[in-house]
């Protein structure tokens, strides 16, 4: 399959009208490319190679669609890629399997659990910052990637692994990751097949991968010891007919759960950073909230209900650059939308980026403001913000992650200020995610203020 994301030239062309074609305009500036569709309607057809795509530019086609996950069901290039090596994970499962996937991993991410996830992100984030000093010149990019891939794998397995597996299993999932993105991002899927370096990391890191969680898995059934991790947690669960999860189903899950950990809040982290960045006034009293509530030290699990501004600039993040930027689905029967009849086995696109970036939805949409999301402004129609999806397939790691981005960002700001240095900019690198291309940032310290 043809990845969908850069390569194909692509024009526009309203579903009623006339035709207008802008060549190239996605491959060259896919999110500008998404923002730009609503002017030709609500909902739009593109031209991505031979094959059409539907996106959806009117938040009531994406509630429509995001909430039949029967008639839309996962299925498109994306969800093809991912598949390749989440297999038939839940974030990429059919509808038939979807269910029952659901109910067995709900309880991992049931709230009861998050204070002791918490736990393991306040210590992972003390690593992470105990190793910043005055003056450096840090790459927020690649720091904030290695918090939240470090926190994926410990919270994934908690188990006493020694150093040298754990280091070992984050560089699996590195190349895992690096293979995929390469595949996403190449336009002669051929090349994924020759025997070249990349493709050999490739395939040795996903059989390593393989065998990793597959003596983990033993290990841990051998043992019966409940880590309080997602691990126990999947090897625990039993549907109504006391069956567990296979071992295959197993090694699917913590794929999938690694990619939806890492590859996502690492984006809105460090977009965050970046604007506030950009944006000194609502750093200042940022700076103001986490000095009255931490007063420098790091953030904890209790202390997320006094975090308000906190949370509010990480809304507005996930509003102006919705880490995760295109979704496909594929209608399993003829279904009208729009008023326009779809036959079975049309391409659907959703994207955040689309809704969340209209004027007449957010009043000057790109300029950043946390403001918008005080708990007293009135609730925002169905399909208007949706950085996590909606419906049955709304992302299950919701909480976790804005728990987790919290806490972050509330102790990095308690002690750090930072600041942007020439060559880092906001234009997006939309990849898995959609994530800022590089990120050089300045440390200043700032808890001597506190004293
Ligand atoms: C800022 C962080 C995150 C964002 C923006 C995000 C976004 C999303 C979105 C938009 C979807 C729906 C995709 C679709 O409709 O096709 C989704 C689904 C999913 N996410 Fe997340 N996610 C985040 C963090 C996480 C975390 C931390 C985990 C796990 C530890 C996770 C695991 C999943 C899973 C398993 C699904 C599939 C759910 C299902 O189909 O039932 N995500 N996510």
């Amino acid at each position: 399959m043809r990845p969908i994301v850069v390569t194909f030239n692509t024009g526009t062309e309203p579903v009623t009208g006339s035709r207008r074609r802008r060549p190239n305009f996605f491959r060259r500036r896919p999110l500008d490319f998404l923002a730009s569709l609503p002017a030709h309607g609500d909902l739009v057809k593109i031209k991505l190679g031979p094959v059409p795509f539907y996106a959806l530019c009117a938040p009531d086609l994406v509630h429509q669609v995001l909430l039949d996950d029967r008639t839309f069901d996962k299925g498109g290039a994306i969800f093809e890629l991912v598949r390749i090596v989440g297999g038939n994970g839940l974030a990429t499962c059919p509808h038939a399997d979807h269910r029952r996937q659901r109910r067995l991993l709900q309880p991992a991410f049931h709230r009861d659990r998050l204070p002791a996830y918490a736990r393991v992100m306040s210590s992972e984030i003390t690593a992470m910052l105990q190793n910043w000093t005055e003056g450096q010149k840090l790459d927020v990019l690649v720091t904030v990637n290695e918090l939240t891939a470090g926190l994926a794998t410990r919270t994934l397995f908690a188990a006493d692994l020694d150093d040298a597996t754990f280091a070992e299993l984050r560089l699996c999932m590195h190349d895992v990751m690096t293979g995929m993105i390469r595949r996403m991002l190449l336009p002669w899927p051929l090349l994924n097949r020759l025997p070249t370096p990349g493709n050999r990391r490739f395939d040795q890191a996903r059989r390593r991968l393989r065998q990793y969680v597959a003596q983990l898995t033993a290990d841990y059934r051998h043992s019966g010891v409940d880590h309080g991790d997602l691990l126990s947690i999947l090897l625990a669960v039993r549907d109504e007919n006391g069956q567990g999860l296979t071992d295959a189903e197993i090694h699917d899950q913590v794929f999938t759960f690694y990619l939806g950990g890492s590859e996502t809040t690492a984006p809105l982290l460090s977009g965050s950073l970046y604007l506030l960045g950009r944006n000194p006034d609502i750093r200042e009293r940022l700076h103001n909230e986490v000095d009255t509530v931490l007063a420098g030290r790091i953030a904890e699990y209790d202390d997320l209900p006094y975090l308000d501004l906190t949370r509010r600039v990480l809304m507005e993040t996930l509003r102006l650059y919705p880490p995760g930027w295109l979704f496909t689905r594929v209608t399993t029967k003829d279904v009208e939308l729009a008023g326009h009849r779809l036959p079975a086995g049309s391409n659907v696109v959703y994207s955040p980026h689309i809704v969340q970036h209209r004027a007449d939805l957010f009043p000057d949409p790109e300029c950043y403001d946390p403001d918008r999301w005080h708990d007293d402004r009135p609730r925002l129609p169905r399909g208007v913000f949706t950085p996590f999806g909606s419906g049955a397939r709304k992302c299950i790691g919701e909480v976790f992650a804005l728990t987790e981005a919290t806490l972050a960002l509330a102790s990095i700001v308690a002690r750090w200020q930072l600041d942007p240095l020439p060559g880092a900019h906001a234009r997006l690198a939309p990849r898995l995610s959609s994530t800022p291309r590089s990120l050089p940032m300045s440390l200043r310290e700032r808890v001597s203020v506190l004293v």
